[in-house]
């Protein structure tokens, strides 16, 4: 698999054999924060089998021997994909934002922006607050950990783009606060995270594991690999005429990050639901995809009132629903839009940057850390 290739629909569950729940003793600690001494408080050598996503009981401060062993080169692959906003020419993109697009054209590229800021601002402080902390295994809060800084990392880059091109700072933030369309999606976000937010949720309770299973599902298979995903093709429609291409180039890298965010969020959720021997109540994550569909679509209306050359609310909302479908096979459940067929088939190209360096003559695919990256 290329690491930033969205292409794993068929990634199997691995194949981890449950151990038995761990005898809780009155020494053992609760929770993953107290998970620092072996139980009964004795000495004695970590055993990798002993780890569990959540409700473990293993010392949570040493990293190995690896019980996830794909978690580490999430690590690692996550650090091949470094940059910097500042790095990225935007020169072109003043003139072609005051100059070259329409008032269409402004008018979704700015609500674009104002979405995906404050999407980020909640992105990083879910996975910091709300999921890493809920982790009893190092080797994946060590990515998640990886992941906080990106998201703020991503928060920066939107920073930079709406300083370079002057816009109205204060209005581009507020636009969700005033913006229904936006409100919409961010208030659907924070009614699901916030339910897995407090430090006490007790997961050895089946409804509260649940409801964690459901949440992580729907920021890492929805907010992420869903709205994330297709939420930079309106900007990516408009690289493609040649235009914001250093905006575009900057949401490469970002969705570079998103591909490996929400593998790694649904491959948790997978080895969580074998461990704990849990299945998702099939109601439940219907009314997931339904809620998601439907914010998704105000969204779409309200960015694309206009469409605009290439681009259109419909084909947004179609490539919503073929990435969804995705989503659901790769958790192995069933697609929620049977039928739906990719709208924008060049998507999919954007995040393998590969084969992107001569269609769009950017740098991304050049650009790597450490010289030894191979890219297939
Ligand atoms: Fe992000
Ligand atoms: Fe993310």
């Amino acid at each position: 698999m290329n690491a930033f290739f969205d292409d794993w629909d068929d990634a199997p569950t691995p194949a981890v054999a449950a151990p038995e729940a761990p005898v809780r003793t009155t020494l053992a600690p609760a929770t993953a924060a107290e998970s620092v001494a072996p139980p009964g408080g004795g000495l004695a050598p970590v055993k990798a089998a002993d780890k569990r996503v959540v409700n473990g009981h293993g010392d949570i401060n040493q990293l190995a021997p690896f019980r996830y062993p794909w978690a580490w080169e999430f690590f690692l692959k996550a650090n091949r994909n470094h940059w910097a906003p500042t790095e990225i020419n935007m020169a072109q993109d003043v003139q072609d934002y005051h100059h070259k697009l329409t008032a269409a054209e402004r008018h979704m590229f700015e609500n674009v922006l104002a979405y995906l800021t404050t999407s980020d601002i909640l992105a990083m402080r879910n996975i910091g607050l709300a999921v890493m902390e809920k982790m009893t295994a190092p080797e994946l809060q060590i990515y998640q950990a990886r992941q906080v800084f990106e998201e703020a990392l991503h928060t920066w880059t939107y920073q930079h783009c709406i300083e370079t091109l002057n816009l109205e700072q204060e209005e581009i933030y507020n636009r969700y606060r005033v913006v229904p369309a936006i409100h919409g999606k961010i208030v659907l976000a924070n009614r699901r995270l916030e339910k897995i937010l407090r430090s006490d949720l007790d997961l050895s309770d089946r409804d509260t594991l649940h409801e964690f299973a459901l949440s992580y599902l729907f920021f890492a298979g929805i907010f992420e690999g869903c709205w994330f995903y297709n939420g930079f093709s309106p900007i990516f429609a408009l690289q493609r005429r040649g235009l914001m291409k250093g905006t575009a180039e900057q949401f490469q890298y970002i969705m570079r990050d998103e591909v490996l965010h929400c593998a790694f969020g649904l491959r948790v959720i997978r080895e969580l639901m074998h461990e704990e021997n849990l299945t998702l109540d099939p109601k439940a994550v219907a009314e997931l995809w339904a809620e998601a569909d439907a914010t998704e679509e105000a969204y779409a209306h309200y960015i694309l009132q206009e469409a605009i050359l290439g681009y259109s609310a419909d084909l947004h909302l179609g490539q919503f629903r073929f990435v969804a479908n995705r989503r659901a096979r790769q958790m192995g459940l069933d697609e929620p839009f049977p039928g739906a067929q990719a709208t924008l088939p060049w998507l999919d190209e954007q995040a393998n940057l590969r084969k992107e360096k001569n269609f769009f003559e950017t740098r991304v695919t050049e650009y790597q850390t450490g010289g030894s990256l191979a890219w297939e």
